[in-house]
């Protein structure tokens, strides 16, 4: 079963339009959307439902699509997103995403630093997807993990598109006594572990 509703599906249609393009006509990093593969998001929606997942948090919104797949997933458990981008152009963008697909009841989109952001969940989320720059990654583990619930997932993007930049951070995650989990090959490569 789908759980995308079509408003979301036709934004994030859309939304891989433009990353598509952005990808092959030079637009500077810093403006480009670097959304997940949809694999991703179904992996993202999938997880939320099979654990229950109600307060999920993001740490890199850029456009807002992965956070749509997310909402996907918040709306069946009755759940809610927190979203953060540090980007104040990325912000504005998400912000248009989320009135136009109809999520605004279940994200709350922050303009801030995701890593700082983290703090404020001490052992609450149920669910933390990195997806920022990848020089974070290392310094927002820690904070993730402190974040967590115990048996909730750490999920973050880009271990194997990304692996030489990544894998001071994929052995940190991995060898963590904190966490179990692996890097699963589907989309650029997601790291999935659960807080013990
Ligand atoms: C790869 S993009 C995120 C793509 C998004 N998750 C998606 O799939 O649609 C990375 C984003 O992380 C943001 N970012 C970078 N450092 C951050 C930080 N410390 N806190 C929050 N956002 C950050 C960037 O502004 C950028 O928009």
């Amino acid at each position: 079963m789908d759980l995308v509703a079509d408003r979301v599906r036709s934004v994030m249609t859309t939304l891989e339009a433009r990353d598509a393009a952005d990808r092959i006509d030079g637009t500077p990093q810093v403006e480009r959307l670097r959304a997940i593969r949809p694999e991703v998001g179904q992996l993202l929606v999938t997880l939320i439902v099979a654990t229950g997942a109600r307060t999920i948090v993001e740490v890199g919104t850029s456009s807002g699509y992965s956070a749509l797949y997310l909402a996907s997933g918040a709306r069946q458990t009755g759940g809610r997103v927190v979203t953060f981008d540090i980007d104040p152009a990325k912000v504005e963008l998400a912000a248009r995403t989320f009135a136009a697909a109809g999520v605004d009841d279940v994200v709350e989109l922050r303009h801030g630093d995701g890593l700082a952001g983290l703090a404020a969940f001490a052992g609450r989320a149920d669910l933390v997807f990195i997806d920022a720059e990848k020089g974070d990654y290392l310094g927002a583990l820690g904070p993730a993990i402190e974040a967590l619930r115990p048996g909730g997932l750490l999920v973050a993007d880009n271990l194997t598109s990304h692996e030489a930049d990544l894998a001071g951070f994929r052995d940190a995650a991995l060898g963590d006594g904190r966490l179990v989990g692996l890097v699963v090959p589907i989309g650029r490569g997601e790291l999935v572990a659960a807080r013990l």
